[in-house]
């Protein structure tokens, strides 16, 4: 058993004997009870230090041999764990990106066993407990038992203010597993950053840990590896001496410490079920929508008789009571039926105006059209890919360029429309993106005095954005939308798998046009935009319908409070002021890809100018790199505000803008154009 805290502690990597002495012969001063430096050094990009290797070995063998101080280093192959042996180092650590690997791991057991050296598994690099124990059972079965677990956090993309993500959890199920193995904490790792050492150090302790494993250096500064995460001596000597550790003196307080840790652990288990109760609300919220775009019931109490049996069922497997599930699932479900009464007004309330597209596959179009006279209006590349997917009715092929969003283009479809006998109990279909949409919204509005029309829109910025809301506008002499007309389509319907052929840059700009949602209206689609960024950009089609769910729910609120922009409805031109001024200047940003640095751009602004808090630009950035989206000015700032200077929204040397107060808070205001 090892006394609490069992510390481990030395420099990232061994660079010199001398370096090696004056941190060892400090830290054996503080009590530290095994010096550790990496020799061999895994690294992610060829070029970046990777460690002395043997030469190094033979400067930690002196130390341990001069200051009687046992050294560990790690290894990652059976020749590593030759070279170690032969060196007599008292221990080793395997590297979170060896742990990862089961054949690796069984070659390290192999290779070590029979000795007694003290072995410490850090966790993978992934978050995964079974392949952690997996790793430890391994060495175990090689007879090796003076064994410890470092937990160092995991790589999980997101942001959360860490180098390695804790996820406590883990760590805390791993001793739940294995409680005889030592767990200990390496902060240095987890925070990857000096100033959060000490805050995840008191956490671990506070958790139950073990112990400590820390990265010193002398000149932390001058360290030929993570410089950022290494404590310099006096830092290290800090941490230690304000370190709260509940230390098992008297029977009594051995006690309180493991109260405390379990404490700790019932903490980490109410937060991650509070996570999964609003994880499970965002799903009744999607359901609520579809209930509501079905006219289904609210309340379906076969469902709730199956849902609430399987729990018991399973409930007792796990021990727990059918009458307490009973209880606690009856609450849930209650929150879940509330939740959608109270939620059903503001959606469909007597004044719902804007229709709110309902997800399907393209091949419900001949359901939707069954018994009418139809006329397809399709982009031409739609046209070429789903030629058989299209219903059997007359097709007016579109070219989608912006050049071509022009009065012309809708002259021409009227004429074809004539041509084709097309009468006033016809119906128009657009399907394509938004340059389609937008055509066949105007042509079905003027055409006869307007007839009945449906979207099938087929890029991910129509499916989000253009067509809902019901604007429909063509382009004057360059100039966006000056013509057009606001006339509700009689349906919308989006097919996800369509976006498998859409060119990437185009998901990026659909992207940024749900990044704007999320920034004026939803800022927990913001959360789940970063939490879901890969399955999104893979195009997985769960996340896409949920986010393009929550940008209808959230354009048909705005639409239906102000159909005709005159005021509320402006929120939505949040980063398209500046867009469009990008878009004159830059023409080789697409529309998505201005309204992101516009966002970007009034994020700035909305620091300046409304008290806004920064943080948000960085996550904004770091998502926008995920996307693809830009992240940085095209041009000067100068050729920028020339470009604002002729916006139409401009007075004098102030321009209105949207800005935002709080995330989800837009708000519109009079600004200086130049600083
Ligand atoms: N009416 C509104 O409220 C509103 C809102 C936002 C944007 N808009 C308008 O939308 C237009 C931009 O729309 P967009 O970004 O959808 O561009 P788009 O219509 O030009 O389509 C982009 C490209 O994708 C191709 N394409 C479409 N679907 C495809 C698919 N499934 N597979 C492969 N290729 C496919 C098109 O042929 C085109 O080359 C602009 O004119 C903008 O003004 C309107």
């Amino acid at each position: 058993m090892m006394h609490r805290p069992f510390i481990i502690a030395g420099p990232c990597s061994a660079e010199s004997p001398e370096q090696l002495a004056d941190t060892a012969r400090a830290l054996k001063g503080l009590g530290v009870d095994f010096f550790r430096a990496g020799v061999w050094k895994p690294r992610t990009h060829p070029g970046d230090f990777e460690g002395y290797g043997v030469d190094a070995l033979a400067w930690l063998a002196h130390i341990q041999h001069t200051m009687q101080l046992p050294v560990a280093t790690e290894v990652a192959t059976p020749k590593h764990v030759e070279a170690v042996l032969k060196a007599g180092l008292k221990g080793v650590w395997i590297g979170a990106r060896t742990t990862v690997n089961p054949f690796a791991v069984q070659e390290l057991a192999a290779a070590l066993s029979g000795t007694a050296v003290k072995i410490l598994v850090k966790n993978p690099v992934n978050p995964d407990t079974a392949l952690w124990v997996g790793a430890l059972e391994r060495f175990q079965k090689a007879g090796l038992d003076d064994l410890a677990a470092v937990h160092r956090g995991f790589s999980v993309y997101g942001p959360g203010g860490y180098r390695n993500a804790p996820i406590w959890l883990i760590p805390s199920e791993l001793k739940r597993r294995m409680p005889h193995i030592p767990l200990l904490c390496d902060p240095s790792h987890i925070g990857g950053d000096r100033l959060l050492v000490g805050g995840l150090a008191q956490k671990a302790m506070d958790l139950d840990f073990d112990g400590l494993m820390i990265e010193v250096h002398p000149h932390p500064e001058r360290a030929l590896s993570d410089a950022q995460q290494q404590l310099s001596v006096a830092e290290f000597k800090t941490l230690m001496g304000g370190l709260t550790v509940r230390l098992p003196d008297t029977s009594d307080d051995l006690l309180k410490g493991r109260i405390e840790g379990l404490r700790g652990q019932i903490d980490l288990v109410d937060d991650q079920m509070t996570e999964l109760l609003a994880q499970r609300m965002r799903v009744v919220e999607e359901i609520g929508a579809l209930k509501r775009e079905g006219g289904l019931t609210i309340l379906q109490r076969r469902r709730w008789e199956e849902l609430i049996a399987r729990i018991k069922e399973r409930g007792m497997t796990l021990g727990l009571s059918p009458d307490f599930l009973e209880r606690i699932f009856g609450l849930i479900h209650q929150e879940a039926i509330d939740y959608q009464q109270e939620f059903t007004p503001a959606y469909l309330s007597e004044q719902k105006i804007c229709t709110l597209p309902r997800m399907g596959s393209m091949n419900e179009l001949s359901g939707l059209l069954q018994g009418k006279r139809a006329v397809l209006l399709v982009d031409k590349n739609v046209e070429t890919l789903y030629k058989r997917q299209l219903p059997d009715f007359p097709v007016i092929t579109i070219e989608a360029k912006e050049a071509l969003k022009s009065i012309e283009t809708v002259l021409s479809i009227v004429q074809q429309l004539i041509d084709l006998h097309i009468d006033r109990g016809s119906w128009i279909v657009g399907i394509g993106g938004g340059i389609v949409c937008d055509l066949a919204g105007l042509a079905a509005s003027v055409y006869l005095r307007g007839l009945s029309f449906g979207l099938a829109p087929t890029t991910l910025l129509a499916q989000a954005d253009a067509a809902i809301g019901g604007k429909n506008g063509v382009n004057v002499a360059g100039l966006k939308n000056m013509l057009g007309c606001i006339k509700q389509p009689d349906w919308i319907l989006c097919d996800t798998a369509l976006l498998k052929t859409l060119p990437k840059r185009e998901i990026s700009n659909g992207l940024a046009e749900v990044i704007k949602h999320a920034l004026i209206g939803d800022p927990p689609l913001l959360d789940y935009l970063e939490q879901h960024a890969q399955a999104i950009m893979a195009l997985e089609t769960d996340p896409l319908r949920h986010i393009l769910y929550a940008s209808h729910r959230f354009k048909s609120s705005v639409v239906n409070r102000d159909e005709k922009e005159q005021g509320w409805r402006r929120i939505l031109n949040f980063g398209h002021t500046t867009g469009h001024a990008l878009e004159a200047v830059y023409a080789g940003y697409a529309h998505g890809e201005a309204v992101a640095v516009g966002m970007l751009y009034a994020v700035t602004l909305s620091i300046k100018y409304t008290g806004f808090g920064a943080e948000l630009l960085p996550r904004l950035k770091a998502l926008y790199s995920v996307f693809g989206l830009p992240t940085e000015l095209p041009c000067s700032l100068e050729a920028l505000h020339a470009a604002l200077g002729s916006d139409k929204k401009r007075e004098g040397k102030t321009i209105h803008m949207v800005l935002l107060e709080a995330a989800g808070k837009p708000c519109l205001q009079k600004i200086p154009f130049w600083p």
